[in-house]
């Protein structure tokens, strides 16, 4: 019997550019399920180290900004907005500039500490799919089913700048695909929780399939997954 009020807590891991995003949004709508973007959350920690001009080698000073931050992700109306101390935020944290800022303040203790603790508070109650890089090792080791998604740099290198030219950033695909490795490279090496593989993680490679038969395949997993812990709602 699963001990949680609202289901199961699904986390899906992997790289940057692998799908994530658009793979848990579909996935949570399918299952009903609320979809807590981690990496939104991180993001939005460097978009205020930025704004108030932080330097993210002060620790002190950054622990104090976390301390106090307030960081939200609204879900009530059908596009997800993450909220840094009241401001939305949600297209400021999607630039380049910004990706690298996050990577490197994702490495910080005080970063990771108040962030998890959030995170945890938030998917505690299962009914959840949680999105990120070391949810189903660090955060919910417990988790109830566990996906780890990648696909090749070269691949998520492309699908990154579709997406950044069609927001009208000026970029080539020389640089975009150097960026996702640099990143990639950061959060694998970094001491605090890198992105690796749970080893109860289910892989999938997003480069062979398309999205919607990736969410199909989870889909059919997490449901199974459902009916054997016996949930109903
Ligand atoms: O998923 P994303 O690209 O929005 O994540 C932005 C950065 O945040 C990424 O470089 C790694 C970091 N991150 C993390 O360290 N832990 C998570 N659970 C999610 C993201």
């Amino acid at each position: 019997m699963n001990a949680r009020p609202n289901g199961l807590i699904i986390s899906i891991d992997g790289p940057s550019g692998a799908g994530k995003s658009t793979i848990a949004r579909l996935l949570a709508k399918r299952l009903g399920y609320l979809q807590i973007d981690t990496g939104a959350m991180y993001r939005a920690v460097a978009f205020l180290v930025s704004q108030k001009g932080i330097d993210p080698g002060d620790a002190f000073a950054v622990e104090r900004l976390c301390n106090s931050a307030d960081i939200r992700l609204d879900s009530s109306n059908c596009s997800q907005r993450v909220f840094a101390n009241g401001q939305d935020v949600t297209e400021l944290i999607r630039t380049p500039e910004m990706s690298l800022m996050t990577s490197r303040i994702s490495a910080l203790k005080p970063v990771r500490e108040s962030m998890m603790m959030l995170q945890r508070r938030m998917g505690r109650d299962g009914g959840v799919v949680l999105e990120g890089r070391d949810i189903g090792t660090a955060v919910f080791p417990d988790a109830e089913l566990k996906f780890f998604l990648f696909a090749s740099p070269e691949e998520r290198g492309k699908r990154r700048f579709s997406e950044l030219v069609g927001t009208g950033e000026r970029v080539t695909l020389e640089e975009t695909i150097e960026a996702v490795s640099r990143r990639d490279r950061q959060d694998s090496q970094r001491d605090l929780a890198p992105l690796r593989q749970a080893e109860d993680a289910i892989p999938v490679d997003s480069s062979l399939i398309s999205i919607d038969e990736v969410v199909k395949k989870m889909e059919e997993i997490a449901r199974k997954k459902i009916h054997q812990a016996g949930i109903t709602t």
